[in-house]
């Protein structure tokens, strides 16, 4: 059976050179699936509010909406290293709250690490999680979380703006993180980032030089009908196979021939 996936396991992949494969789960049996899929790290995203809840962003997501996706994702018992997302405002007010909310996804939840957002702003608040040792995966770039100050959700880091996003991953590092996610800045500047830090970057809308990559679940499998980034590669076309599903089921109960003898007790 394969071993549990550790943070020292992750931070050996980058100077091994093993690059990390992380996907999003938000339930027992996507947690299962993609576990068995062989993944490195699964990611409880806030991205759930989307992709499950049907917001236009994820803002909206609580805390206790979070400590219940977890908790399904972690009941699977995967061998991936398991990573809550920490929501909009839930480490922002103060440093008391970020690690109290950080420490639920741990003991309610069952994480094994948590991920925030943002770079130079949430380095004192990544720093005192991780003197608490609350393993912390930070996130720079295109933060979804800062969607309003971006005016929507645009590639950063163009032009001047690259050393701004070197300097949040620099700080992110500093402050403890075990690992960064990139989020949609251009590849030259991913690549830059990933050859100047030491821990992992895991690059979603990165390009191709980052330690690792993360994707939703939901894209990979065609799940999302409202609109696929360009950075999407859809692996499966589940939509219309569970559509069809439906549709036999429904036209079988309407014409009676299911349930049948073989679905009934006797
Ligand atoms: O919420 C999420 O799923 C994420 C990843 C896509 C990086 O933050």
């Amino acid at each position: 059976m394969r071993k549990k996936a550790t943070i020292p396991d992750i931070l050996s992949m980058k100077q091994e050179g093993r690059r990390i494969a992380v996907l999003t789960a938000y339930d027992f049996p996507f947690a299962r699936l993609v576990d068995h899929g062989g993944v490195d790290v699964i990611l409880v995203g806030d991205s759930a509010g989307v992709v499950v809840a049907g917001h236009d962003t994820t803002l909206p997501v609580t805390m206790d909406e979070m400590v219940y996706h977890v908790k399904a994702v972690t009941r699977a018992q995967p061998r991936a290293l398991v990573v809550a997302d920490m929501p909009f405002m839930s480490c922002q007010v103060s440093i008391e709250e970020a690690c109290r909310n950080s420490g639920r996804m741990i003991k309610e939840g069952g994480a094994e690490a948590v991920k925030i957002e943002g770079g130079v702003a949430m380095a004192p608040v990544i720093r005192a999680i991780t003197s608490f040792d609350i393993p912390v995966m930070g996130h720079v770039g295109l933060t979804p979380q800062s969607v309003h100050r971006m005016g929507g959700y645009k590639v950063q880091g163009r032009k001047d703006q690259a050393d701004r996003i070197l300097e949040d991953a620099l700080a992110v590092q500093e402050a403890g993180a075990f690992a960064i996610v990139l989020e949609g800045i251009p590849a030259k500047l991913a690549a830059r980032i990933t050859a100047e830090l030491s821990i992992p970057t895991i690059g979603i809308g990165a390009g191709p030089s980052c330690d690792g990559q993360v994707l939703v679940i939901h894209d990979i499998l065609g799940l999302c009908e409202k609109y696929s980034p360009k950075f999407v590669k859809r692996y499966a076309e589940l939509g219309p196979i569970i559509s069809e599903a439906v549709r036999q089921y429904v036209a079988e109960v309407r014409n009676g021939e299911f349930p049948d003898e073989t679905h009934s007790f006797h």
